[in-house]
């Protein structure tokens, strides 16, 4: 029996969920999808072949979804993942989790009051440089992480916390000078200022991880998006990694340095030998709601749930809290 799913938010994330979905056949069914413009949700259901609602109730009193990928508004995740949890639906919410980091943690407390799975959307972690990546991290081939260097393009400064936790584990203290002026960020409505999740201008942090490497973490909007959305460079006590000129078109690392020389890492990480087919950010969300999919269907752990969604907010948090204090922020 395939799982029955349903999107709310038919924008550009819930398109790309669509799209995801589609391509994994007889697993899935996209029973539903729906939005608050009417419009939206008439043209991705036409698009992918299902029915279009304008309400979440509607659609899920009218097809009982099992699965609602939650694809709304940055500001307006809280109501819908609240509101399919209740109806006995497992949710895949897009990122940041929520707008606060109390509403998130309501958010996890209701998945686990429900038991199903509440799945967070961060699927950069699906990208194969970083996939590769932590698995040589993990691999002892570089020995103990000291210090990692990540500058990220700001419009993916809140996938760069999360991949710091994938990387190199969760963070324990924080220390950050901010240029950033909320109303200014570039959202059509007023992002919180609690936490930053895309800068107006930069930040610059130094994250401290409980195994004990350093962090510094940059961000910043004076990055060109086709040319780099993220440079990592990975030092340890035996080797160095870097992964640099990641395009936002097509994410595989342009260039790749080794230490020791691995001549064979730029083809593990992926990168570019053409005429491959690029790995664009569409193929980063097939990949993440694949695998959401696939651990729900066996019962696995998801790769990321709204545990990580709390984790990044709290980061992003003491990010901005460490900035007004001068002073480092114990988690
Ligand atoms: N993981 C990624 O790489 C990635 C990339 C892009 C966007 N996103 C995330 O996806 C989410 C959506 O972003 P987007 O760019 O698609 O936004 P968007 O504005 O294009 O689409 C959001 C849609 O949600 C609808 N909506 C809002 N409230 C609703 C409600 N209560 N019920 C039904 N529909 C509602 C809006 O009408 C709109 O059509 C955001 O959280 C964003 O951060 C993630």
């Amino acid at each position: 029996m395939a799982l029955r799913v349903g999107i709310v938010g038919c924008g550009g994330a819930g398109t790309e969920h669509a799209r995801a979905y589609a391509r994994l056949g007889t697993q899935v069914e996209l029973v539903g999808v729906c939005d608050i413009t009417r419009e939206r949700a008439d043209r991705l259901a036409a698009t992918v072949g299902t029915r279009a609602y304008g309400a979440l109730g509607l659609l899920l009193a009218a097809e009982r979804p099992e699965l609602i990928s939650v694809c709304t508004a940055e500001y307006a995740h809280t109501e819908p993942v609240l509101t399919a949890l209740a109806a006995g639906c497992h949710v895949l919410c897009e990122k940041p989790l929520a707008a606060t980091v109390a509403e998130a943690r309501r958010m996890v407390e209701a998945a686990v009051n429900a038991g199903r799975v509440l799945g967070i959307d961060y699927n950069y972690r699906h990208m194969p440089a970083f996939q590769v990546l932590r698995a040589e991290i993990g691999g002892g081939a570089i020995g103990e992480v000291v210090l990692a260097q990540i500058s990220a393009h700001a419009f993916c400064y809140h996938h760069a916390l999360d991949l710091v936790r994938f990387l190199f584990g969760d963070v324990a203290e924080v220390g950050a000078w901010v240029d950033d002026v909320p109303s200014r960020r570039g959202f059509p409505w007023h992002t919180p200022e609690e936490f930053l999740y895309v800068p107006s201008l930069s930040v610059a942090a130094l994250l401290r991880t409980r195994a004990g490497a350093t962090v510094a973490l940059c961000a910043s909007r004076l990055r060109s998006l086709e040319d780099t959305l993220l440079d990592v460079e990975v030092l340890g006590t035996r080797g160095r990694r870097a992964l640099r000129g990641l395009p936002v078109n097509d994410v595989r690392p342009r260039r790749v340095e080794a230490w020791p020389p691995d001549p064979e890492l730029a083809a593990r990480l992926g990168s570019p030998v053409e005429p491959e087919p690029r790995f664009s950010l569409s193929h980063a969300f097939q990949a993440s709601v694949a695998a959401f999919v696939e651990a729900l269907l066996a019962g696995r752990p998801v790769p990321t749930d709204g545990r990580d969604g709390v984790a990044a907010l709290v980061i992003d948090q003491a990010v901005v809290q460490a900035h007004r204090l001068g002073a480092h922020v114990r988690l």
